[in-house]
This record gives C-alpha cells, sequence and structure tokens, in this order.
C-alpha cells in the first residue's frame, strides 16, 4: 500500500457511516452583493462532518476561516475541498472557452488555464468545475460558449490542454487546482438546442464524436468528472451505470471521483426515473457517482439505503477512499491552510503579468471572416466613428460564467480603441443590443458622413450565452442588424466586430459590412487585444470551432457531415438539401483570414500505401504570398472511402500552426499511422478497415486538396 492508501485506509477506519457520508456532500455557499455568507445550517453540517466539501467559496479570508471549522472543530478534522466554477479565469477573466478554441493554439490555452488556476489556488481553491468539453454542434444552445466547438479530435486536444493547464505541475503544487471535467456526457446535444432537453443520440455517434474529448480529458489526468443533466438513451446521467461505471470506470479507467451536477440527483424525479428523492439517490449512488452536488440527498437518505442493504457499504467505501484521496493529494492533511497566504493572494490575483497573458491570448481567439479592400487594418490617424451597443460594454466582455471578474476591471473596445487611436475619434450608440429603438440611427449615420471608416461592435449581451440562455432565433438581437445595414447604405467602409457566445446568423450583415471579425468576449484585455488587431500590431490568425450557420434552420450544422445516398447536387431537386437556401455554412469550421495570404501546394505522401504499423507522411508546402508576416492553421482532414457504415465525409486528423515570415514557404508534413484510422465498425468493434482514404489538406474545412492512399 502507499503511504497516500495508508492514510486514507486509516482514516476510513475510523469514519462512521454518517461522516462518510458527509465526505459525499457538498453544498454551496452564498455569496451575495456583500460578500459571503454561510447559511447556519451549513456552518453546523461542516461541525458534524456531515459535508465534505464546498463550493462558490473563495478568497483567502473566507475560505480559511471555513477550513478552521472543518478542522479544528469536527471530530475527525478532515479538511474542506473548496470548489468554483473558475471556466475562463478567476479575477483575470480570459476569453470564453469557445474564443479560445478558435486559437487552435494548445500552449496558448493551456498557459490560459494556468493563469486562471494560478489565480484560483492563490484564493483559497482547490477544485475547478472545468473544462467543459461537451462537443456542441447547435448553436441555439447557449453553452456553446463553455466548449471547444463542434469537432471531437480539436475539442479534445483541447480538453487535454485545459486538464494540463489547470492542474500544473500536478496537485502536490499550491498553484494547481483539480480539474473536473464535464459534463459527463453529451450534454452538449440537447435536442431542438434547448437547455437541459433530452439527449438522444446513438451509441456509434455518441462514442465518435461525443465521448473522446471526456476520455481525453480523463488520460490528461483531470482528477474529477461532473456528471450532467440529460438523460441519455433514456437514463439520467446521473443514474446512469453505462456513462459512469461501463465508460467512465471500465474503459477510461478513470481514479478519481465523480461529481453530480447541480442537485441532478434530485432531477431524476422530474426526469420521472425515481418515486422519491431517496430512490433517486440510490440510483446515483448504484450507478457510480461519489459526491452530491447541492441536492442533499446522499446527507438526508444514502445512511438509510445502507441500512436497508441497498446500496453497499463497499459503494461508500470506495466513493469516500477516493474524495480522501483528492485531500491527501492536494496536501490538506499535511496544511489544511495550504492556499490561504494574503500575501501570495494580492501578488497573483489580477497581476500584470496575468492581464499581459490575457491579451494575447484574447488576440490569438479573434477570427477575421471577411476584410473587403483591406480595411483593416485601421490606419491610426483616421477619422474613425465608434458605434455599437457593445462598443463602450466592459460587463459583457466577461461573458457567462466568468468566476469573481469585475466589469469595471475590463478594458472595453472603447478603452482600448483610445488607447490605440491617433486620429480623430467618434463615438455613438446607435441602438440597444435588445429592443426596438431606432433613435440613434440618425446621429450614427450622421456621425458616419464625417468619418473616413466606421468601426462597429454588435452582438450579444452576456447573459443571452452560458447556462440557460438557448436562444430559437441566433440572429443579432434587436435592431443590430438595421444599424449596420444604415451604417453601410452611407457608403463608407463598415468593420464590424462581434460580440458573442456563439455562432450567428447574420448573413446581411456579413454581406453589408466591408470587413468582419469575430471578437467573441474577450475577457479582461478584450478591448486592447481587440486593438492589437484592428491596428495590424498582431495579425490575427484564428479558424472558427463552430461552423456559423446562415439561418436557424440549418442546424444542427457541422463541416463532418456524413456521406447519404443522395449527396448535395445544386443541379438536381432530389439530392439532400434546402429549396431555400444553400446547404453550405456562412463560414465553414476551421476557416479565418490573415492580414497576410497563404498559398498550398498539392499534398503529396511519401507511400501511397501502407500497413498497420508503417507510417505515411503527407506534406504540404504552404507559403505566406503577402508581405506581413502571419500564423496559418494548416488542417488535415480525412475521408474513410468505403466503409461498413456511413462515414463523415471529412473528419479533421491533424492541425499545425505555424508562424511565416513575408514570402517564406514551409514544407509542413503530418503522419498517419493505421491506428488514426479507426472507428466504431459494423459490430461496434474499434479498428480500421483496409481501402482507400482520401486525405485533405488545406487552411479551412472547405477549402482543401486531396491525394488518396490504401492501407492494406
Ligand atoms: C452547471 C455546472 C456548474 C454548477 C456549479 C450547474 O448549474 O451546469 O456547469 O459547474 O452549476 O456552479
Amino acid at each position: 500500500m502507499s503511504p497516500t492508501d495508508e492514510r486514507v485506509e486509516a482514516l476510513l477506519a475510523r469514519m462512521t457511516l454518517a461522516e462518510k457520508v458527509g465526505q459525499m456532500t457538498l453544498f454551496t455557499t452564498d455569496w451575495g452583493q456583500t460578500g459571503p455568507t454561510i447559511r447556519a445550517g451549513y456552518a453546523d453540517d461542516i461541525r458534524r462532518g456531515a459535508c465534505g466539501a464546498l463550493f462558490n467559496s473563495h478568497t483567502v479570508a473566507f475560505t480559511r476561516e471555513l477550513q478552521r471549522i472543518a478542522v479544528e472543530e469536527t471530530r475527525l478534522q478532515i479538511p474542506l475541498i473548496f470548489g468554483y466554477d473558475v471556466v475562463h479565469g478567476y479575477r483575470t477573466i480570459l476569453p470564453i472557452p469557445l474564443a479560445e478554441a478558435a486559437s487552435w493554439d494548445l500552449a496558448a490555452i493551456e498557459r490560459s488555464a494556468r493563469v486562471a488556476a494560478t489565480e484560483a489556488a492563490a484564493a483559497g481553491l482547490h477544485w475547478t468545475f472545468a473544462p467543459m468539453v461537451d462537443v456542441a454542434r447547435d448553436p441555439r444552445w447557449g453553452r456553446v460558449m463553455e466548449g471547444a466547438g463542434e469537432d471531437a479530435f480539436l475539442g479534445s486536444r483541447i480538453a487535454a490542454a485545459r486538464v494540463r493547464g489547470f492542474q500544473g505541475g500536478g496537485l502536490g503544487n499550491t498553484d494547481a487546482v483539480m480539474a473536473c471535467v464535464k459534463h459527463f456526457a453529451a450534454y452538449g446535444a440537447p435536442i431542438a438546442g434547448r437547455e437541459y432537453n433530452t439527449v438522444d443520440m446513438s451509441e456509434r455517434y455518441f462514442r465518435e464524436h461525443y465521448l473522446p474529448p471526456y476520455a481525453a480529458g480523463v488520460r490528461a489526468g483531470a482528477a474529477t468528472v461532473m456528471t450532467s443533466f440529460n438523460d441519455f438513451d433514456g437514463v439520467p446521467a446521473s443514474g446512469s451505470e453505462f456513462l459512469l461505471t461501463d465508460v467512465l470506470r471500465g474503459e477510461l479507467g478513470f481514479e478519481g471521483f465523480v461529481v453530480t451536477d447541480y442537485t441532478s440527483i434530485n432531477e431524476m424525479v422530474a426526469h420521472g426515473v425515481a418515486a422519491n428523492d431517496a430512490a433517486a439517490g440510490e440510483l446515483a449512488a448504484g450507478a457510480g457517482v461519489d459526491m452530491d452536488m447541492q441536492g442533499a440527498v446522499f446527507q438526508r437518505y444514502l445512511a438509510d439505503s445502507v441500512a436497508a442493504g441497498r446500496i453497499s457499504e463497499a459503494r461508500i467505501d470506495d466513493a469516500v477512499r477516493r474524495i480522501l484521496q483528492a485531500k491527501v493529494a492536494l496536501g490538506l492533511f499535511d496544511d489544511p491552510y495550504r492556499f490561504c497566504d494574503e500575501e501570495r493572494e494580492r501578488r497573483e490575483v489580477l497581476s500584470p503579468a496575468h492581464r499581459e497573458a490575457a491579451r494575447d491570448v484574447a488576440r490569438r481567439s479573434v477570427v477575421l471572416l471577411k476584410n473587403d479592400a483591406a480595411v483593416l487594418p485601421l490606419a491610426r490617424d483616421a477619422r474613425l466613428l465608434l458605434v455599437g451597443p457593445l462598443a463602450q460594454s466592459r460587463v459583457d466582455m466577461l461573458g457567462a460564467w466568468h468566476g469573481a471578474g469585475v466589469a469595471d476591471e475590463c478594458v472595453s473596445l472603447f478603452d482600448g480603441i483610445t488607447a490605440a487611436h491617433q486620429g480623430k475619434l467618434e463615438v455613438e450608440r446607435g441602438c440597444d443590443i435588445d429592443g426596438d429603438d431606432r433613435s440613434g440611427f440618425d446621429a450614427a449615420v450622421a456621425a458616419a458622413a464625417r468619418a473616413d471608416v466606421v468601426l462597429v461592435a454588435v452582438g450579444e449581451s452576456a447573459e443571452m450565452s452560458g447556462e440557460a440562455a438557448a436562444r430559437a432565433e441566433i440572429g443579432l438581437p434587436g435592431v443590430q442588424s438595421a444599424l449596420v445595414e444604415a451604417l453601410a447604405a452611407t457608403g463608407k467602409p463598415v468593420a464590424v466586430v462581434l460580440m458573442n457566445g456563439r455562432p450567428l446568423a447574420i448573413p446581411t450583415v456579413a454581406e453589408r459590412a466591408t470587413a468582419l471579425v469575430e471578437g467573441w468576449w474577450l475577457g479582461s484585455e478584450a478591448g486592447n487585444a481587440l486593438a492589437d488587431v484592428l491596428y495590424g500590431d498582431y495579425n490575427p490568425a484564428g479558424k472558427l470551432p463552430m461552423s456559423v450557420p446562415r439561418s436557424v434552420g440549418q442546424v444542427p450544422l457541422y463541416y463532418g457531415e456524413k456521406s447519404t445516398g443522395r449527396p448535395f447536387d445544386p443541379a438536381s431537386k432530389w439530392t439532400s438539401k434546402y429549396i431555400d437556401l444553400p446547404n453550405a455554412p456562412l463560414f465553414p469550421f476551421g476557416f479565418g483570414l490573415s492580414y497576410t495570404s497563404f498559398g498550398y501546394g498539392e499534398p503529396g505522401v511519401d507511400r501511397s500505401r501502407f500497413r498497420a504499423g508503417e507510417r505515411v507522411t503527407v506534406s504540404v508546402t504552404v507559403t505566406n504570398t503577402g508581405d506581413r508576416a502571419g500564423e496559418e492553421v494548416v488542417q488535415l482532414y480525412v475521408r474513410d472511402v468505403v466503409a461498413s457504415v456511413t462515414r463523415p465525409q471529412k473528419q479533421l486528423l491533424g492541425f499545425e500552426k505555424i508562424e511565416l515570415r513575408p514570402h517564406e514557404a514551409r514544407l509542413v508534413r503530418f503522419e498517419l499511422g493505421e491506428e488514426d484510422l479507426r472507428f466504431y465498425r459494423r459490430d461496434m468493434s474499434y479498428g480500421s478497415e483496409p481501402g482507400e482514404f482520401e486525405i485533405m489538406v488545406g487552411g479551412s474545412s472547405a477549402d482543401l486538396q486531396s491525394v488518396r492512399i490504401v492501407l492494406e
């Protein structure tokens, strides 16, 4: 037995059943306008050893006080774990995760999570409820902003990078927090994009497109996993033995502890699979849940279920063991206050270095979608009109799930432009984010007439995406599109900056704008990062991690569609298509422009036939054909030409972000093996099938050149 195991077993042997169940109980504290409070009942719970972890409790001062109760006033002195949704930053707010995914820059994403973890740990936290790795193909769902987009391969690489970033050099370090891979599983596919709705998909589709990022997070060493609210194949995730035991423990080998989502045990009553909370608790514990978030079901009923023989004490011990092991790994038994260092908190939280890191990842997250007449970058001495309801917003730059972020500590676009611009600058609001008030249009249009170039910031407010923020219409809210159209009608060049948490269906704006920049919600340094891009101090290189639809009617929309029996043919009515819209997205997955341009040579392979154990090298020459240095994300996709089941027409299999000087050319190589071509075959076994594969290379999922290889 390892020293950790010995310690845990010795403690377990001294615990009463009630104390064990206490470790399986997680409660929130209340953090209101005036600061934190702890409900009287919860303080008693801590004293009785009836609660082993708390969330929404942060800052050194507050966590120290709570920890003191746990280690000085309880029988066994077991320290508490403190968790929080540090999703894209604690106090220094980094770009929303969907934005960061657009960077395709794994090092930057890992650094971002490291910044978040360093601050969180300095503020007394041990645990973040992140990364959210739910693949999402329906932008009506508000939580697409929290994930990495529509693709399992990109999502898996990002999931691992975030876990590495949060857990840093390992949980023994005081600048690391436990990661929590969530929401297990398939939460990102609610029917009709409606929050908390049913999920129903084939096991094949689940395993191929939804499971991989969770698996990657677990493989990267995530200490915890959170269940999801939804049902899956008829069983709510928090009561699914298939998901929590067979797949998570059995197949993925997960050894940490499983926490539910907020009251999701209780919700099994509303799902109609449990008659009451007690029965729901038994479903959850039996399926493999180790910790009950906020529902108090375990606390109230689990000991009785054990006494009645419906849940074994061995199952309880198994859960408690995992939780205690995490506390040992965090070093809390050696020093329960090791995350309680005021000096460190002052030094780390919102440090200049963290702000600088936030600015860097923010500009890497920007996607340039259109740039006619090279209207961007802006000239610093131009007569500039800055307009739009988001131009001066700080609070929306935080985005949803912004931890302890403070609006006034954010740089708005206006702040960033003011710092960078040297010529005449006028500012107009134009309209609100929502509503139908056009009374500001005239002043904006008049100001446009006096300007050389118009910069418009439109999009969503931070509450319009995130949890419980599904939208049935995914255009620009209110009269914002009309504002852009009115400005464009002046004939002046109009550069539109979008600020949003989901892909927006904005065909008219995209057509009328001279330039279009996807600026998401970029966090504390949003305005500075945008100014870096808009003035060309940074050459944008982001690529969309999610397809942007033309219309909500096209969703779910994703690049990796399967082949159908009636492939799209513009000339034939009887093929898979709409009669009123193209099938193609407004902007495809993987797409993004630069201030320079890149040329791709024909891809080549070092061998066209290969077998298992051999490697094929795919190579392509990429040239910077412009006069400015720039970065490009070179993407590799595959199609299995004939297989025992229908396969995606394109599937991302590799990418590399390269930087090229003006006119520099580079040979980019990707290595492939038989293992990269595996999938769930007709009989659900995982493996490859011999035959022909089309390998595609390019700078976007919709602009690829191909070469064929044969697996023997
Ligand atoms: C969300 C989780 C989150 C939890 C705790 C839930 O409503 O679905 O993602 O971690 O609340 O704040």
